[in-house]
């Protein structure tokens, strides 16, 4: 539906906008700027995992920068993350002190198990600004290029500032943010797509992800990002990301599905071991992600599968397969993983879809 400044001067958008998973991890920030990333990361979006948000502009009437509802309900415990982004955006968006922005979210999976939501949020609230703009410059096309971006860049550039993470859930081909030489027209201010097609045998992947623990994390991303300040392991891990990014780019150009998993787990590993190595330390793993670990490799290992695994920063295992396995790997899932997973929950999600307007 094309929208528009009705004549109270409100506006209303919204958006459906993907979590994402990264295969080449985000960990460690540059020092300086806002929010750059200290080496390039590479994801694949998950489609059925969204955060779903309408924002009303209302022309401002006190000094509310923002009033915030989750499915309807008001919820104090996000509003600072919010007002911090807000503040952090304005000036890139001079426009939001007219405005007083009534933002309603909700996410189509449960909070807390380990989904990126604040990627799914940062971002669907994102591609609402980035839209509100377009219609107060009279462009109904979101055709305008803002401070040089086009509108789906720009939506990307302002989530990064929110969370990081969630510059990449802008596009269907797999997203890279970070400069690298291997990807033309890469970026640290947001995130780009492919420019071409990933190889039949790695376009069509699914994503399990198990659910080991539904807790709060123990570690925050934030947080977890600031450990790599003075880790003595970081400069090689920086390096270590480029020369994977490059690998994975030339794996999904090339249908290379060995390579392509290698890298992917090596790096859920080289995630953890970076945790496991910094000061103050921590094992994000729980005894099940390793029984869940072990199980993927050992039926990879009998049937010769196109099935791998990747973590976040945290105990649940994402359990990436070719979609024309599904069968099979469901039926691994129900007769062999579920044993690990609390109570035997987990979450399904195609892989490669871009953000939905409203
Ligand atoms: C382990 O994007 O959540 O999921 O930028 O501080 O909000 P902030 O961090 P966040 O970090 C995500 C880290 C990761 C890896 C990844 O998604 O690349």
């Amino acid at each position: 539906m094309e929208k528009s400044i009705n004549n109270s001067g409100s506006i209303r958008v919204g958006y459906q906008c993907p979590s994402n998973i990264a295969l080449v991890k985000y960990w460690g920030k540059k020092e300086g700027g806002v929010q750059l990333p200290a080496n390039p990361s590479i994801s694949w979006s998950l489609g059925d995992l969204y955060a779903s948000t309408i924002v009303q502009a209302l022309p401002r009437e006190n000094d509310q920068a923002f009033v915030f509802t989750l499915a309807g309900e008001s919820k104090p415990s996000f509003e600072p993350k919010i007002a911090s982004f807000l503040t952090k955006i304005a000036s890139d968006c001079p426009w939001l002190v007219d405005f007083t922005l009534h933002i309603d979210s909700q996410n189509n999976f449960p909070h807390g198990t380990g989904i990126a939501s604040s990627a799914a949020g940062f971002g669907a609230l994102s591609l609402c600004l980035a839209h509100i703009e377009q219609l107060l410059l009279g462009d109904s096309s979101l055709q305008s290029e803002v401070g040089g971006m086009n509108f789906w860049q720009r939506s990307s550039y302002l989530s990064r500032i929110g969370s990081g993470s969630a510059c990449r859930s802008m596009f269907a081909k797999p997203a890279v943010w970070g400069q690298t030489p291997a990807v033309t027209g890469s970026s640290d201010l947001f995130a780009v797509e492919l420019d071409f097609e990933t190889h039949p045998s790695l376009s069509n992947w699914k994503d399990v992800v198990l659910i080991v623990d539904d807790g709060e994390k123990s570690v925050s991303s934030t947080a977890g990002h600031a450990l790599l300040t003075n880790h003595p392991y970081a400069e090689a891990r920086f390096g270590q990301a480029q020369k994977n990014l490059e690998g994975i780019v030339l794996s999904m150009k090339n249908g290379d599905v060995k390579s392509f998993i290698e890298i992917v787990e090596s790096e859920a590993l080289q995630l953890h071991s970076m945790m496991m190595t910094s000061i103050p330390y921590y094992v994000l793993m729980r005894p099940n992600t390793l029984a869940i670990i072990e199980q993927i490799w050992s039926f990879r290992e009998q049937t010769g599968l196109s099935i791998c695994f990747t973590l976040d920063a945290g105990a649940n295992v994402h359990f990436l397969y070719d979609g024309k396995i599904e069968e099979t790997v469901m039926n691994f899932v129900n007769n062999t993983l579920l044993q690990y997973c609390k109570n035997g929950q987990y979450l399904c999600s195609n892989t490669g879809k871009r953000p939905v307007e409203l």
